[in-house]
């Protein structure tokens, strides 16, 4: 071949190498758009799945087929990855909280007297509990949900965080309570403190129910939260409490 048209050859193929890579590539970066938009928000078997749990709910982590719930003021109310709270649902009777805690926070009335009694015999055995988040609106919760999507991944955070509207906090009837001995942070260990071996052993018979238990996230969709109590009254609590159930076990067979 001439030297002016083997340039020219080598140019043309070059060139030509150069579309083929960047046709690859945008197939490459479609197609892994469009999977990502069909993968289900949670994939792997030892993630939060409570589908697994009721095959007639369908897709539980999908918020639109939430259902709407019917009275968000009973004590007994149930918000989930299938239920969840209007986004101007606030609860009736909210009261500040007059105890040791992180930050000022609120619950409904019958649930801080609860809390009110279960710090005191705790302070009585010497243990320091304190508050640590308890009332959050919907758009409080967006907040937090959407920090935790962009620090851990949307896998990750479903695991420990609820959508906007799936939040118990959004009942007032729940509370994160810590100890000084975890830094007065939210971490499994504090069920291995003092503290949370006292709730653990304790907050029944005030009312209260560890809402998400270890090894239960089949059923609730949420990992380990020794922390995070629910207000659900006595006699509810001591049974939850007793049958080892967690409380959509309870719902269903009560
Ligand atoms: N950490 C619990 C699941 C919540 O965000 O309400
Ligand atoms: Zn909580």
């Amino acid at each position: 071949m001439h030297i002016q048209n083997k340039k020219r050859f080598y140019l043309m193929m070059g060139l030509l190498g150069v579309v083929i890579i960047l046709l690859g590539f945008s197939i490459a970066m479609i197609w892994s758009a469009i999977s990502s938009n069909n993968a289900p928000v949670q994939t792997t078997s030892n993630t939060a799945n409570p589908a697994a749990a009721d095959s007639t709910q369908g897709n539980r982590t999908d918020t639109t087929a939430s259902q709407a719930i019917a009275d968000p003021t009973d004590t007994l109310v149930l918000v989930n990855k299938t239920t969840s709270l209007d986004e101007d649902y606030l609860p009736p009777d909210l009261v500040w909280v007059d105890l040791p805690g992180v930050r000022e926070t609120q619950l409904r009335k019958e649930a801080a007297a609860a809390l009110e009694d279960i710090f005191a015999a705790a302070t009585a055995k010497k243990l320091s509990l304190y508050c640590c988040s308890g009332y959050r609106s919907y758009q409080t919760q967006e907040e937090l949900y959407a920090e935790n999507v962009k620090n851990y991944g949307q896998k990750e955070a479903d695991l420990v965080s609820a959508k906007p509207g799936q939040s118990e906090h959004q009942t007032g009837l729940a509370m994160d309570v810590t100890a000084e001995s975890v830094n007065f942070d939210l971490l499994e260990s504090f069920g291995q403190t003092l503290e949370g071996e006292f709730i653990k052993n304790n907050a029944h018979q005030y009312g209260f129910i560890i809402r998400y238990p270890e090894d239960k996230t089949t059923i609730t969709g949420y990992a380990y939260e020794p922390w995070h109590l629910r207000y659900v009254g006595k006699d509810v609590a001591a049974e939850i409490y007793e049958k080892k159930l967690t409380f959509e076990e309870y719902l269903k067979t009560s």
